[in-house]
């Protein structure tokens, strides 16, 4: 029975998804003739960093197994004169989370880590994984006409990815150690290093880890709970449907999110509760006039087998090996677990109370498990979650202060004088009277009921995982 159901969901999927690609260009095509919308080119990162005043520049790197990366670099504040080439400046990585970019770290450029850190006196490096919006090429493979390109998690994240980084970084600095700060998936590609060629463990000053997912057997979020219980069936489902790249940045799909999350379109409580689901619910620290900034980074793309690695970590409860690469590369069937007592980089935790994605029986287990923890430090504000590291309206005042402390104990700067960063959390976007509705407000009701078709449009093109959600729930049920 549970087969029948399973061979008929997918069929169901595979036609759902072949006509829903269709849909998607007509309905988009159709509304951006009726209401001139300009086909949105791809976000410049450089247009926006010199906008606030900030300096940018691209490092083109290639890792020894072909994936070309572009990684980002500020190399100075905001207005600042310094040649980059002989700064003395100390180097800083920032590496992002899942289904997330360099981007992140400061597409919200009031309460940005990247552009504080670069006003403190750091030499900011913003690394992209393999696959994400930025890092899509190959020295031989095409990543959308090659299913190996997507051969990869955050294994390969770590023993290639991060390493050609911290090389780059290293040899065009002239330093010989870095700090580095992870953010969720950040956190364990940086582990995944650390205890796979622990030379690395020199280079690094000190590693800030921000909500670490390492040990995730006691996470709460009740949709992955469910994912890991029918493990097989998520292979198996997007094995069959050969789908090996999850939650592209689409440019869009970024369109459909602006307008859908935006203040007047009357859909943005149900952007917040999409994302909220996944997370953990803050509603109090989501600033609703900057929702739609969010989305010109998110979704930046991932592959299948970073979920799955991720989900064969949650099922055992351990750090193991993902389990295909194990057989392939290692010729080894039996799981193995990455080695923390390799890692002695000195490691602060920080974690949130309310992340669904790390329960605090794992860090507490974590901690034992690393050698040198230098700070264990859970977010005082009680609802704080995962994306909350990134976007949280007062994450500032709540974390950074801290946070930038802490770096700057360890690469020899003076505290932070407490004035600069209040004047950094009660500043507060300018845009938000300038919003383009009010202008236009006579198409407002026409505008709606197309985007009604639009976000559901959207959150499906960009969210495949929700047919897999429909095909576990349908199994549930039945089976
Ligand atoms: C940087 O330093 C190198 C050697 O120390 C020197 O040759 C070069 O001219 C310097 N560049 C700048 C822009 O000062
Ligand atoms: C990548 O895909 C293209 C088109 O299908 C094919 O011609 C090429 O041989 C593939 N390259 C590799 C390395 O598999
Ligand atoms: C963590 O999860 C494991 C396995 O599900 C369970 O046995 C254990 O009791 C949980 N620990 C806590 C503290 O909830
Ligand atoms: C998936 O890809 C393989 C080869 O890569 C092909 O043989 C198979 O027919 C594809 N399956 C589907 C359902 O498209
Ligand atoms: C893989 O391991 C098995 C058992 O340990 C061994 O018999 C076999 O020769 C190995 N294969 C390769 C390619 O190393």
């Amino acid at each position: 029975m549970q087969v029948i159901v399973l061979v008929l969901v997918v069929f169901l999927c595979r036609n759902a998804s072949a006509v829903y690609v269709i849909n998607v260009d007509e309905i988009w095509k159709e509304f951006s003739a009726n209401y001139n919308v300009s086909p949105r080119a791809i976000f410049s990162v450089e247009d926006f960093l010199n906008g606030y005043g900030y300096p940018f520049e691209n490092h083109r790197i290639t890792t020894e197994d072909g994936y070309i990366l572009n990684i980002h670099r500020i190399p100075h504040g905001k207005d600042e004169q310094v040649k980059a080439e002989n700064s003395t400046k100390p180097a800083v990585l920032l590496m992002h989370g899942l289904v997330l970019s360099s981007v992140s770290f400061f597409i919200l450029p009031e309460i940005s880590l990247a552009l504080m850190l670069a006003d403190a006196g750091y030499d900011v490096w913003l690394g992209n994984n393999r696959g994400n919006t930025w890092s899509r090429r190959h020295t031989t493979l095409d990543a959308d006409l090659n299913a190996t390109y997507w051969d990869f998690s955050f294994h390969e994240f770590g023993l290639y990815d991060v390493t050609a980084m911290i090389d780059h970084i290293l040899e065009t600095t002239g330093h010989n150690t870095l700090s580095y700060i992870g953010h969720a998936e950040g956190v364990t590609q940086f582990f995944v290093m650390a205890s796979m060629k622990p030379e690395y463990n020199e280079k690094i000053t000190v590693m800030l880890a921000l909500a670490p997912p390492v040990f995730m057997q006691n996470l709460t979020n009740p949709l992955v709970q469910t994912l890991k219980n029918h493990y097989e069936l998520f292979e198996f489902v997007f094995d069959s449907l050969n789908i090996t790249e999850l939650l592209p940045h689409s440019s869009d799909s970024t369109d459909f999110f602006n307008i859908v999350c935006s203040e007047d379109s009357g859909f943005q409580e149900i952007c917040v509760i999409i994302l909220s689901v996944c997370i953990g619910f803050d509603s109090d620290q989501i600033d609703r006039a900057l929702l739609t900034d969010i989305f010109e980074d998110f979704p930046a793309g991932s592959s299948v087998k970073q979920w799955k690695h991720y989900l064969q970590e949650i099922k055992s409860g351990n750090t193991i090996m993902e389990k295909q690469k194990n057989l392939e590369v290692y010729n080894n069937s039996e799981p193995w677990d990455y080695d923390l007592a390799q890692v002695t980089v000195p490691t602060a935790l920080y974690y949130g109370l309310n992340d669904w994605l790390v329960g605090l029986p794992d860090v507490e287990r974590l901690k034992k498990a690393l050698p040198s923890v230098i700070l264990d430090h859970p977010i005082e504000y009680k609802l704080f979650n995962h994306l909350d590291f990134v976007f949280a309206k007062d994450v500032v005042s709540l974390l950074y202060y801290d946070l930038v402390n802490v770096l700057n104990d360890h690469n020899n700067l003076d505290p932070l004088t407490t004035k600069s960063t209040t004047s950094k959390t009660t500043s507060k976007s300018t845009d938000v009277t300038a919003s383009p509705g009010s202008s236009d407000g006579t198409d407002l009701t026409t505008s709606v009921s197309v985007t009604t078709e639009g976000a559901a449009t959207a959150l499906c093109s960009s969210i495949q995982l929700l047919y897999v959600i429909v095909a576990f729930t349908i199994v549930k049920f039945v089976a």
